[in-house]
């Protein structure tokens, strides 16, 4: 296969960046997305020019570090994929793709591809975890969950922390994330005592890091690699109103 990629390119915070124009051949429609851009650094390297940078980690769709916009979709055409997990077979031979950062003002560019998300460690640090001592694992019968909120927590905690539903929200808000939280938490025995306090500062740290609000367009759902659900967001809803939240 033989694609013409079109890649923005930010020398870092300060470079207002561009887009380039790249013709890589000789590609298998088996590859990776990531592994094209791997052969195309090895090019690059060889040519004596600056490699592209770009996030990656685990490369099997559960780090949520591959934070790439293509074609102007998060993760790209294939739905609830990463960008790890995405083929070349999803694209036509000879195709233009433009690949750009997550765009959205509390996720800076770093350089190139690769953006600053330690605004979702700053509302994890809000709320999300419990103040419960773990001590040694107990026995699984030992603290009974009605199967309904295990399973609808074990969905929420699905949530990868890679971002895509603030890249694909009109709002720039990272409601369905924060949403995903609250969520995996609230509904188990364990996340009770913090339930009130971790909806109210998680929303408010949200708020403060410039995330905009949530005026329920479903675009962060559909870019979710892990589907998680909009009506998530109206759990946080509830929770946030029960606790006496106010925006
Ligand atoms: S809710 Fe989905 S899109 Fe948003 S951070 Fe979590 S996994 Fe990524
Ligand atoms: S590299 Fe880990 S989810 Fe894509």
């Amino acid at each position: 296969m033989k694609l013409t990629l079109r890649v923005w390119r930010q020398k870092g915070p300060e470079d207002k960046g561009r887009m380039v124009t790249y013709e890589v051949d000789d590609l298998s429609p088996d590859m990776s997305f990531l592994e094209m851009l791997d052969v195309l650094n090895e090019r690059l390297a060889l040519k004596g020019e600056e490699p592209i940078a770009f996030d990656h980690d685990c490369r099997e769709g559960i780090c949520g570090m591959c934070s790439l916009v293509i074609n102007g979709t998060p993760h790209g055409p294939e739905r609830a994929t990463t960008t790890c997990q995405l083929h070349l077979r999803k694209f036509k031979d000879g195709e233009v793709v433009d690949i750009e950062p997550w765009r959205a003002r509390p996720f800076p560019v770093i350089k190139d591809l690769v953006v600053d998300r330690s605004a979702f460690d700053k509302i994890i640090e809000a709320g999300g975890y419990i103040s419960a001592p773990t001590g040694s694992a107990p026995d699984a019968h030992a603290v009974p969950v009605p199967k309904p909120d295990a399973d609808r927590a074990f969905e929420a905690a699905e949530c990868i922390g890679c971002g895509a539903c603030v890249a694909a929200c009109p709002n720039g808000s990272a409601m369905l994330f924060t949403a995903a939280k609250v969520t995996h938490l609230g509904l188990l025995p364990q996340g009770q005592p913090e339930r009130d306090s971790r909806v109210v500062d998680m929303v408010a740290t949200h708020d403060d890091l410039g995330f905009g609000g949530c005026t329920n367009t479903g675009e962060c759902t559909v870019a979710c690699p892990k589907g998680i659900p909009l009506d998530t967001i109206a759990r946080l809803n509830h929770d946030y109103l029960k606790a006496g939240g106010k925006r």
